[in-house]
């Protein structure tokens, strides 16, 4: 997701402008800073961007999600329902919370699977947390609907997918909440960086105070400030915000060149046999970040990859055996490896995923390949890059290697 494929002067003359005030915090300093205020200039075009009527930033991705649950009153002892396929940040930020990670099966979507959420749902559920893992979502309408009726939050992780679309709403504001990264290897960048989106008042103001030790953000004396909930430091600074100020702009060329890329490849292999590509619901847009295509079974998945990277197509992933994005890969989760002392509730509950049976979720991952999709590839680079892969999986889906 490739940001910083197209990083440059705009990006420069944003922070040149932080650097010349010495100001790089968010907030204060009011006489210094020369009227730049990149954060809330960040703030203000991504949620105009997002159509969405608040934007928090934050330091990470990870924080956006933990101040977003926060935001919306969740907290020790409530369960968050997660997919199995995701990054490790989902059930970081619901555990930072003392709240417990619920994680369940996948489907062809590489997303949640509505059915094995509903299944899924206790006293203890507060929210869904779908995650657009390689910039493609979950069947969002069927878990808003659930959430209708259980009275559940719908938190969308769309770090991954920013600029995607459902129901021709940006991805990120079909749910109650919506988070993303900005961290260096995102679709736009900020170095590090996150944000929150929203239409609820309450939980912007909470995720406002949150982020900022509680601060109620009135007047221009931050001394005098109230704290009227306890908060932590999640603030960006003004030097990523800035940086951000600029990628934001790009967003839309980003998007459009990657669809661009994205469509070449996949006309180029679609007609091979074996392979099919992930299930997007209906209404639902890409970001076109990967092209994530599926094969005959794990083993033919498993050759194919070793056979792709060994040929050098560079950035293809074989999540199934990733030790950050599957939970083949947790073993620290599913043992409660923490420095600090887990409570014996959440231990519980992750000592069952020792033992759950997730075969859905690895008869779809075991058979992914995801190609991550780059801008700054020349079409001379495209074209090889797509006969090389063309010709590995063709070879690879000979017959007289499916027998
Ligand atoms: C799906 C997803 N959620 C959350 C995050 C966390 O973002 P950050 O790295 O900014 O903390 C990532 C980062 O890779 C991600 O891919």
């Amino acid at each position: 997701m490739p940001g910083f494929e197209f990083f440059g002067d705009e990006e420069r003359k944003e922070v040149n402008e932080v650097l010349d005030t010495g100001v790089l915090m968010r907030y204060g300093f009011d006489g210094m800073r020369k009227n730049h205020w990149k954060a809330n200039e960040f703030e203000a075009a991504f949620a105009a961007r997002m159509k969405s009527n608040h934007c928090q930033l934050v330091s990470s991705g990870t924080s956006a999600l933990t101040v977003a649950l926060a935001s919306a009153g969740i907290g020790t002892g409530d369960e968050i329902i997660m997919p199995t396929f995701t990054f490790v940040a989902s059930f970081e930020s619901i555990l930072m919370l003392g709240a417990i990670p619920v994680l369940v099966d996948i489907d062809d979507t590489l997303a949640l699977d509505p059915q094995a959420v509903k299944n899924a749902i206790t006293k203890k559920t507060k929210c869904i947390m779908p995650v657009h893992m390689c910039g493609s979502m979950a069947d969002l309408k069927q878990l808003r609907a659930i959430c209708d009726e259980y009275d559940l939050i719908l938190l969308e992780d769309a770090c991954q997918a920013i600029g995607g679309t459902f129901d021709n709403k940006p991805l990120g504001s079909y749910g109650d909440l919506g988070c993303f990264s900005f961290d260096y290897v995102k679709t736009i960048t900020c170095g590090e960086g996150g944000g929150i989106i929203t239409n609820n008042k309450q939980f912007a103001e909470n995720a406002d105070q949150y982020q900022d030790h509680g601060h109620d953000h009135f007047g221009n004396d931050r001394g005098a400030e109230a704290h009227n909930n306890l908060g932590y430091n999640f603030r960006i600074s003004e030097l990523n915000a800035a940086v951000g100020v600029a990628q934001l702009k790009k967003l839309d060329a980003i998007l459009s060149h990657q669809k661009k890329n994205y469509s070449f490849l996949k006309d180029s292999i679609k007609n091979i046999e074996g392979i099919t590509f992930r299930k997007v619901p209906e209404t639902g847009v890409e970001n076109y970040s990967f092209l994530n295509i599926f094969l005959p079974s794990q083993e033919i998945a498993e050759n194919a990859h070793k056979a792709l990277v060994d040929s050098g197509v560079d950035a293809c992933f074989y999540w199934f055996k990733n030790n950050w994005h599957y939970i083949n890969g947790w073993e620290h989760l599913k043992n409660s490896k923490s420095l600090g002392n887990i409570s014996s509730e959440i231990k519980e509950e992750l000592d069952k995923l020792k033992h759950r049976d997730f075969s859905q979720s690895d008869f779809w991952m075991g058979r992914t390949i995801s190609f991550l999709v780059k801008i700054g590839w020349s079409d001379a680079e495209l074209k090889s890059r797509t006969e090389n892969m063309k010709s590995v999986l063709n070879e690879i889906l000979s017959k007289k290697h499916i027998q």
